[in-house]
């Protein structure tokens, strides 16, 4: 957590110009996610003051996006169903390295575009404007980040796939002594088809424990009826070593080794390295929902996207490209890739081999696409605190 963070600003290799395929996710999100806030404003029809949380939010168009589709929802949903509009207070949340100037420099536009509804006559008591307040809560959504009872809705997309920390190994004994081991996990940077069973279980072990302290950081947050639509990476399988559970970590572990074979980087960094990261499957989802005891899942929805935030609507999803075509693909997907974990990769690898780690990755990821069609399996669960 110390040391990811989104590329900042808004250069060529920035967050900001790299989120497309997270944008997208967004945009598949919206059912469920008006579905749960219209469900949450038809419960609470007293109340005048919603707080609204978005974890994960980190810099860039998204950041306001997600927020912007919660207060259009609330704002169309007011008039159908008679009542005027409350007071919203909006948090955004995000590890304290992000880079939250970039957003507060986009907040006049994202005010004048409420204001503007306002004049467009939509018939509010107030002007749109008055009626949001944004700030920011910068803080590990591993733990409690909002007062008791202060929120009604919490959002959070593309961020709880990221892990509070790299997991242990196996905690072994010794003369009564705990001793945390590396992850063996040779030449590999994720869970692959090469890696021991103690690495998977230790994968597992450390998504349980991270996703049960989000669930209770949250349930004291939560209003009981609160609400929380959450979106992120998992896998529909149980084998975490499937491709699309864990491929894009495998190109990149190729790109990597090219460059150890060749002397750029030291193998043995490679060996010691491991992304903070986990694809769960949705029976460890549940199982942790269930266990924790304070949500209980109103809707699970399971996506395909391809690897450039495409949706994917049928099994029998073939793309068939042009080697250029691929190339190009390889390309962006690598650029997007590249603004999300290149914050994670510098303290290891050194900054001065990254423009040469991701064309190779582009080049790998270009030739892939070329003779497969990869997808992600994006989850989307609406939870309501009931216990
Ligand atoms: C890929 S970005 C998604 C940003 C945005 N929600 C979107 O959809 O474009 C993931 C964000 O989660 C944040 N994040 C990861 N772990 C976090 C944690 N423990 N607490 C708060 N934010 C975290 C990262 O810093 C990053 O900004």
């Amino acid at each position: 957590m110390r040391i990811l963070h989104m590329n900042k600003g808004d250069g060529e290799t920035s967050y900001a110009k790299n989120s497309t395929v997270q944008s997208n996710i967004i945009s598949l999100g919206r059912r469920v996610m008006d579905e749960a806030l219209k469900k949450l404003m038809i419960s609470n029809s007293e109340i005048s003051s919603i707080g609204i949380a978005d974890l994960g939010c980190s810099s860039g168009p998204n950041s306001l996006l997600s927020i912007s589709n919660i207060v259009d929802t609330i704002h169309n949903l007011c008039p159908d169903l008679d009542r005027p509009l409350p007071e919203l207070r909006v948090s955004l949340n995000d590890l304290p390295s992000n880079d939250f100037n970039y957003i507060f420099a986009s907040l006049p536009e994202f005010y004048d575009r409420l204001n503007k509804r306002e004049k467009d006559g939509l018939g509010f008591d107030r002007r749109g404007g008055e009626s949001c307040f944004v700030s920011a809560v910068p803080g590990s959504f591993y733990g409690r980040l909002f007062p008791r009872r202060s929120l009604h809705f919490v959002h959070s997309s593309s961020s709880l796939h990221w892990l509070s920390q790299v997991p242990c190994g196996d905690v072994e004994k010794e003369d009564g002594v705990a001793i945390t081991a590396d992850l063996d996990n040779r030449g590999k940077i994720y869970i692959s088809k090469t890696s021991p069973m103690s690495a998977h279980k230790a994968y597992a072990l450390q998504f349980q424990t991270d996703f049960a302290m989000f669930l209770r950081s949250r349930s004291e947050e939560l209003v009981h009826g609160g609400r929380m639509v959450l979106s992120f990476l998992g896998r529909s399988t149980p084998d975490p070593t499937t491709e699309e559970s864990c491929y894009q970590w495998e190109l990149l572990a190729q790109a990597l080794m090219s460059m150890a074979n060749e002397g750029s980087i030291e193998k043995e960094k490679i060996d010691a390295f491991n992304a903070p990261y986990y694809a769960a499957s949705s029976e460890e989802l549940k199982m942790v929902i269930e266990k924790e005891g304070s949500f209980s899942i109103d809707r699970l929805e399971i996506s395909a996207v391809d690897w450039e935030g495409g949706s994917i609507g049928d099994e029998s999803y073939e793309l068939l490209r042009s080697k250029p075509e691929a190339l190009a693909s390889g390309r962006r997907v690598a650029s997007t890739i590249r603004a999300v974990v290149e914050s994670m990769l510098e303290p290891t690898f050194g900054e001065s081999v990254m423009d040469e780690l991701f064309e190779r990755y582009a080049k790998i990821v270009g030739e892939y696409f070329y003779e497969s069609s990869p997808r992600y399996a994006i989850f989307n669960v609406s939870l309501v605190r009931t216990g």
